[in-house]
């Protein structure tokens, strides 16, 4: 039955017949989670897990196709394409993205609790701002190549160098400290296990100017915030702390130059990636030596602040650091969260002070975040140094985690209002009912063909309508509309202009 064949009054009485159908599929919501991005409250369908959620999981880990475009094309116009996205890389269908903005919108409200700016840099930057010379992982695995203009140019992997660029860009106009945030998308070329891609987003916090540990105390806080707002708690996530200066006294008590420490640390950091013969030959090679070396792997392992007192004294930095550090975070109220772990020492070659990480108390996934104090990486690029310390936090592991612990919301598409002509010749009359509706904020889905009366309802179900808006001849020669509440059966003709 067409909708243009039935008069308005027909139509809601028919509306009755179908409303204990509707009732089902309203259901009331089970969650009450909303954030203020269009297209994107809570409806009530369960999400099916989604290439977001289970591509990352899947053998292929990521999806995407393996090779360059399949079969040669069969005439010069035509080129039958691989339909999945590049090998690592993610499409978002719209349950997808629903599911990223809402995890954007939670990492923006913290940065906000915590006062912080966004800010954001350009996806691809010059290749020289990601070459350190250290041998970082993170070196070998950039996406670079020469642009149009045969300028070196890089993906960015990750946003660090970006921002302290800007910092050096913007100079003295900046009144420090800043506190800055940016969520974005960093590019590796990484061998692909679960939660690791070649594509992922990272959420920044960083704080420029401050050289007192209770900045890296406040970051931790404000990831902590973000995990409880998620569900997650001390007891499934916790976080590894330790201070670069850790090493550099142990570096200095051996008289092993200062340019070293930067190498040293990038091969201690794969030492549970590497065995143990292995990380002492490199080591060796950048000339470490043995007695050094024995020295370093003792003080990684060490556990507990007081031990490491007990082995460094007490008047360095690095316990000084540490124990303000752990003193904070008793005030700010998360000590169940965090721990000294000296084997913690971070793959990027530019921190220079704490380094934290956080892992899953679960043991199966990779670091969720990581950050620390990078007081030395302006002068770098030729800046002068600004105290630093910032964090990332990757989208890809934190909805593995989500998904073991069941925490994934339930987000569906909810548009507030569906409206239908009755009559093809009412298309115009609908249009102008959505525009009404639209300028009082609500949003509508306007039914732009002429569609049987049970197409109607399905789409209503399908977008989690609360409203259906008929607009029928008669009642529109009045002024007024078919209205019915969905989730009640409710149903009423109301005037336009007290429409809201
Ligand atoms: P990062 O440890 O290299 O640090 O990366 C930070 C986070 O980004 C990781 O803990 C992880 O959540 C995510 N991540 C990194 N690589 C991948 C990948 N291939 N696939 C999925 N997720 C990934 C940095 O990038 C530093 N720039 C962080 C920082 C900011 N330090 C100070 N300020």
């Amino acid at each position: 039955m067409s909708v243009s064949k039935l008069s308005l009054t027909r139509s809601i009485a028919m509306l009755s017949t179908i409303s204990s159908s509707l009732l089902i599929l309203n259901k009331p919501l089970t969650r009450a989670l909303r954030f203020p991005i269009p297209n994107l409250p809570l409806a009530t369908n369960p999400r099916g897990l989604s290439s977001l959620s289970t591509a990352a999981i899947s053998n292929n880990a990521g999806g995407g196709r393996t090779g360059a475009l399949s079969p040669a094309p069969v005439t010069e116009d035509l080129q039958k394409i691989d339909v999945n996205p590049p090998k690592g890389t993610r499409d978002f269908p719209p349950e997808d993205m629903r599911l990223r903005s809402w995890l954007f919108f939670n990492f923006r409200e913290v940065s906000r609790l915590f006062g912080f700016e966004e800010v954001d840099f350009p996806v691809l930057e010059s290749e020289a701002l990601f070459v350190r010379k250290a041998g970082e992982e993170i070196r070998d695995q950039l996406y670079c190549f020469e642009d149009r203009g045969n300028r070196r140019v890089a993906l960015r992997p990750e946003l660090t160098p970006s921002l302290a660029r800007l910092v050096i860009q913007k100079g003295k106009s900046l009144s420090l400290p800043l506190k800055w945030f940016a969520v974005g998308q960093c590019w590796r070329y990484e061998r692909m296990t679960r939660g690791r891609r070649r594509e992922h987003y990272q959420w920044n916090m960083d704080i420029i100017g401050v050289p007192e540990v209770t900045a890296e105390a406040e970051l931790i806080s404000a990831i902590v915030t973000f995990f409880k707002r998620l569900g997650i708690t001390a007891s499934d996530v916790g976080f590894k702390v330790s201070s670069r200066k850790v090493l550099q006294e142990v570096l200095r008590r051996y008289s092993i130059p200062e340019a070293l420490f930067g190498k040293v640390c990038i091969i201690i950091d794969k030492i549970e990636k590497l065995p143990l013969a292995e990380i002492k030959k490199e080591l060796e090679s950048v000339g470490v030596l043995e007695e050094a070396i024995e020295q370093l792997l003792q003080v990684l392992s060490i556990k507990s602040l007081t031990e490491l007192e007990e082995i460094l004294g007490d008047s360095g930095e690095a316990v000084a650091d540490l124990k303000q550090l752990f003193s904070l975070v008793d005030k700010f109220g998360y000590s169940e969260w965090i721990q000294f772990d000296a084997s913690i020492v971070r793959g990027l070659a530019y921190y220079t002070g704490i380094v934290f990480e956080g892992f899953d108390r679960g043991g199966k996934l990779r670091a969720i975040c990581g950050g620390g104090r990078y007081d030395r990486l302006l002068s770098t690029f030729g800046g002068d140094d600004i105290p630093a310390c910032g964090f990332g936090f990757g989208d890809a592991v934190i909805i593995e985690l989500l998904k073991e612990k069941g925490l994934l919301p339930e987000l569906g598409l909810q548009v507030e209002n569906i409206v239908c002509a009755l009559d093809p010749g009412l298309q115009g009359a609908a249009a102008t009912v959505a525009t009404i509706l639209r300028e009082k904020g609500q949003s509508v889905d306007l039914v732009l063909e002429s569609k049987p009366l049970k197409w109607v309802f399905k789409r209503a179900s399908r977008i989690n309508a609360n409203r259906l808006i008929l607009v029928g001849d008669s009642e529109w020669q009045k002024g007024m509309v078919g209205v019915k509440i969905l989730s009640t059966g409710e149903q009423q003709e109301i005037k336009l202009d007290e429409l809201d």
